[in-house]
């Protein structure tokens, strides 16, 4: 196909250049591009490199009532997704070889994106054993024990020195677990509902950064949520340490008074903080203290997340994150160019993989977006079998137009405005 008349971002600006796409390839990116293949007209629209999440539970295998790897990966091209990578927190744990090579080969069968696996650094997510990292290692992209902290600091340790000598990146869910449901403050109060404390965040966000300057491994902290992790996190790098971080969406644009006034819908672990913490974190993604932003995408069924105390944590993302990055564009708070940093440039990077950039001879891994289309969040995700999303009847300006996965359409938007 041609992609004409769009603007395309490269080497950080917008040019106006037509896209030849052949088979799953970009062959060439330049002014006026004619010929016999279908032309996608996209005037008005802008070509970014596709967005990668780097942090999505498909809930395969095991909990396909929650998502499955063809609902989940359509939510994902919906929200200009063309990779994800999915945590291993399923049913059984995709911590061996037979477990990983069936996931991932379900996952080109029925994925609409690229799909990732990362497999968890511990047997069963236990923290107990290591995984045979060797024997795992070129199937996936990492390693994560995500849902849970790895409790025992040698067993980190040792889980950063076999992650650095294979060359893979180990994620961390920095948590020391106590007894709540929601943020720890007023909200928690008012509620009378258990709290979490910032300081079972940052405390193990303070471990992982002592280990990774110690041993010079890298490190990559999910999910920040505290001010104080920020702060350490930023320290860290000033100190040249091989810290990287993601944030979500929901921990820089919502805070706990979202579970005052919706209840299980907005609780998500680590849980959404206080407005001191927001805005430590918004700032810190402009700053780049943050380098990425995932969507910790984790979706239940709309029954298990219906009382505070009795729901598991977690909520869905793949649909909305675009959109509200977008829309921070739209209000001037980011640059594009910084969007395209934080959901591809970066995550790429992070995790060794090539992409997050427009050229010739790369796979044709597309996200277009309309930066003037306006839109009001519907209450459910129109693709995933999650729950209700926090951001409900949230307008915004900003949405992904379409999504082009391989050479493929993916995705094209076809929604009315507002
Ligand atoms: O809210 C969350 N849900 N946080 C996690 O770390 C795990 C996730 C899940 O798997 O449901
Ligand atoms: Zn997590």
């Amino acid at each position: 196909m041609i992609l004409k008349n769009g603007q395309v971002f490269i080497n950080g600006k917008l040019i106006k250049e037509d896209i030849l796409v052949k088979e799953n390839k970009i062959v060439k990116v330049s002014k006026q591009i004619e010929g016999e293949l279908p032309i996608v007209d996209i005037t008005g629209k802008i070509v970014l490199p596709g967005f990668i999440d780097i942090h999505t539970h498909l809930r395969t295998p095991g909990q396909e009532y929650k998502e499955n790897i063809e609902s989940g990966t359509k939510a994902a091209v919906a929200g200009g997704f063309t990779a994800v990578c999915a945590m291993p927190n399923t049913n059984p744990v995709l911590d061996n070889k037979k477990e990983i090579a069936r996931f991932l080969e379900r996952g080109k069968k029925e994925g609409v994106c690229k799909v990732f696996a990362f497999s968890s650094k511990t047997f069963q997510q236990q923290g107990r054993e290591l995984v045979d990292f060797e024997a795992v290692s070129d199937m996936v992209i990492g390693f994560s024990d995500d849902g849970q902290p790895v409790v025992e600091k040698d067993m980190m340790e040792k889980a950063l020195l076999k992650g650095s000598s294979l060359n893979k990146t180990i994620v961390s869910h920095c948590e020391v677990k106590e007894d709540g449901h929601i943020n720890k403050g007023e909200v928690s109060e008012k509620l009378g509902i258990k709290g979490i404390s910032n300081k079972s965040e940052w405390q193990m966000v303070k471990r992982e950064i002592g280990l990774a300057k110690r041993h010079n491994t890298p490190v990559h902290i999910a999910h920040v949520s505290t001010k104080e992790s920020v702060n350490l996190i930023a320290e860290a790098k000033r100190n040249g340490a091989p810290v990287t971080a993601e944030a979500c969406p929901h921990h820089f644009l919502l805070t706990d008074k979202a579970v005052e006034e919706m209840g299980a819908i907005a609780k998500v672990n680590p849980p959404l903080r206080s407005e001191a913490d927001r805005l430590a974190v918004l700032d810190a993604i402009k700053t780049g203290v943050i380098d990425a932003v995932a969507t910790d995408h984790a979706p239940h069924s709309p029954e298990e997340k219906m009382e505070v105390e009795k729901s598991p944590f977690g909520i869905v993302g793949l649909e909305t994150t675009a959109k509200l990055m977008l829309d921070l564009v739209n209000k001037g708070e980011l640059t594009l160019a910084k969007v395209v940093e934080l959901l591809s440039e970066k995550p790429h990077k992070i995790l060794g993989l090539t992409g997050g950039e427009i050229k010739q001879g790369v796979p044709a891994d597309l996200t277009i977006v309309d930066m003037d289309k306006e839109y009001i969040i519907e209450e459910k995700p129109r693709f995933s079998k999650g729950q209700k999303t926090p951001f409900a009847f949230k307008a915004g300006k900003g949405d992904v137009h379409m999504t082009i996965v391989d050479g493929n359409i993916a995705y094209k938007n076809n929604e009315k405005e507002g």
